[in-house]
């Protein structure tokens, strides 16, 4: 069932690719963005063109996406943004994820015989997690922007009232979710045409968000936490057998912390730090890598190696990750030269099969639609955000009269010991429900630095976000344009299942019986899959190019 819906979700991410210039003289760096909707793209690029800075644009972006991409993020959802603060040098991470409510227990997903309920941390108001996009949203605008949300929530405001046009991935994902929707009212009324899935080019119209919209222009992020508008959450919630309480919503708030950082070959590598689990995967992997020669292997070798690295980062994120403010990640430990020692002690040139790995202590288990941005302005600031309401509209849930799509990220909380997520991840005792934490994210908004070239980049995906940042990572540290390292081919292993996923056609069959001869378990996927967003610049000539992932409907624009 799990395989079947990961299939069918995956098999939802497609599309076609633009870049576009934008005419613009400025003697500082070129300003671009890359994000996974054209009307966003344009939004931010507005801004910009207004004189707002990255911080700004990242507002319009976040919110025209939450408008116009709803099966992907949303004002009911949350998210990270990595920042980089140009003029003080200071990278910074906007810590949006959603929080368990107060009323949230370790089994409430569980039967009386102790089994994951099916669908309960998917569907409807039980599933979704306290919003943290309108808090962040504020805080970008109160500290890092210099317009008023008059202006960077305006285009969003008007997709919202007039309205955007269906396409083949709206439908896709609108027919994957169907069920879902219909059982809101609210939901079924926005986003169906007659309870059915709207034909391509329908008007999909959000009076109730835009509302929403204006509301928290005039009173910041207290008109979403507060007041009418969280009286109607809370009563909605509550209404469909959900648990949300106002205290949830007035308590809730950003986090700042400060990102991960490590240097993989004389590159610097900025990403996420948890409740983002490639905060510690992605530099563990990059730590394992720097013993090997990996650019002179050939190419079985060389997969061979990424797989045994990816293998034993996700075992680790298994047992040992959760939100950092309940549980005690040994960080230091996990990232030292110690540590990867013994972790690439028994990294043979046979697969290490992962049930020979130390076991996940005390298991407790487990995640589809989210999306990215990648900004620079012209003083340098960046903004990489990847945000979510998890899988494809969320819980499907609207809460009525407010136009909020609710997210069902308390999936990614493990729902019980050893059980799989709906992206196949297990966890452990850091990862089990408690009231008020963070549940781990895969989430994974990251910058690259060389001597001469700085790179912005994340992706969608699930529990692949992390080894397609890996895979992009290692891409542009030998020189590859964003184009480049958007169109790469992609493949994953996760420790458990203990099989390397590929997109179709990416290893060939010679490759392939090498792996198969040295103890891997293959499996070509039906379709390709996640959508990448990357702005790369030149530090010297500060001239930009950005690209949008092949696979999705996105766009890419530098202003010249
Ligand atoms: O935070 C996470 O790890 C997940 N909620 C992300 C889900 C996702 O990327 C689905 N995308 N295709």
């Amino acid at each position: 069932m799990i395989t079947h819906l990961l299939r069918s979700f995956f098999f939802l991410l497609f599309f076609s690719y633009s870049l576009q210039a934008v005419e613009q003289g400025n003697a500082g760096f070129q300003p671009a963005i890359a994000s996974a909707h054209p009307l966003a793209t344009d939004a931010g690029i507005e801004i910009l063109q207004k004189g707002g800075n990255a911080f700004d644009a990242a507002i319009a972006v976040t919110a025209t996406l939450a408008v116009v991409e709803p099966y992907s993020s949303g004002l009911g959802g949350g998210g990270f943004w990595l920042l980089h603060i140009a003029d003080r040098d200071r990278n910074v991470m906007l810590d949006g994820r959603e929080r368990a409510p107060l009323n949230a227990s370790r089994d409430m997903y569980l039967d009386e015989q102790g089994n994951v309920k099916p669908g309960a941390s998917i569907d409807g108001p039980l599933s979704a997690g306290i919003p943290g996009v309108v808090a962040v949203i504020e805080k970008l605008a109160k500290q890092y922007g210099k317009l008023p949300l008059s202006v960077s929530l305006a285009a969003a405001i008007r997709h919202a009232n007039e309205g955007f046009r269906v396409d083949e991935h709206y439908r896709r994902m609108a027919g994957f979710r169907l069920q879902s929707l219909l059982s809101s009212e609210d939901a079924a009324r926005t986003f169906l045409h007659d309870n059915k899935v709207p034909e391509v080019d329908a008007l999909i119209v959000q009076p109730d968000l835009a509302k929403t919209l204006e509301i928290i222009v005039r009173q910041g992020a207290k008109g979403f936490y507060r007041g009418e508008v969280a009286q109607k959450l809370v009563a909605s919630v509550q209404k469909h057998g959900g648990i949300w309480s106002l205290k949830d919503l007035e308590d809730y708030e950003v986090i700042e912390r400060a990102p991960m950082v490590v240097v993989y070959k004389g590159m610097k590598f900025v990403t996420a730090s948890p409740p983002s689990s490639g905060g510690i995967a992605l530099p563990q992997m990059l730590n394992m890598l720097s013993r090997y020669n990996i650019e002179e292997k050939g190419a079985a070798a060389r997969t061979h190696l990424l797989v045994e690295v990816m293998r034993r980062a996700y075992r680790d994120r298994a047992e040992f990750l959760g939100d950092p403010d309940f549980v005690d990640i040994p960080a230091d430990r996990l990232i030292s030269s110690v540590y990867t020692s013994m972790l690439v002690k028994d990294i043979k040139r046979s697969a290490t099969p992962s049930s020979s790995l130390k076991p996940v202590a005390e298991p407790a288990g487990k995640g589809s639609d989210t999306t990215h941005f990648s900004i620079i302005d012209k003083d340098g600031n960046r903004v990489s955000a990847t945000l979510s309401i998890n899988y494809p509209f969320g819980s499907g849930f609207i809460a009525e009269g407010t136009g909020i799509l609710l997210n069902d990220e308390m999936d990614d909380f493990s729902a019980k010991p050893g059980e799989p997520n709906v992206y196949g991840l297990v966890g452990a005792e850091a990862n089990a429900i408690e009231p008020g934490k963070r549940m781990l994210s895969s989430m994974s908004p990251s910058f690259l630095e060389t001597a001469n070239r700085t790179a912005i980049l994340g992706t969608p995906g699930g529990s692949r976000i992390i080894t397609m940042v890996l895979l992009a990572t290692l891409d542009f540290h030998q020189g590859a344009s964003a184009e480049q390292m958007v169109k790469l081919g992609r493949f994953h292993h996760q420790y458990l299942p203990d099989k390397i996923f590929y997109e179709p056609g990416v290893i060939g069959e010679k490759v392939k019986s090498e792996l198969i001869k040295s103890g891997h378990t293959l499996e070509q996927l039906e379709s390709d899959y996640g959508n990448m967003q990357v702005v790369i610049v030149d530090k010297k000539s500060k001239k930009s190019e950005a690209a949008s992932d092949p696979r999705g409907g996105g766009k890419a624009t530098v202003i010249h």
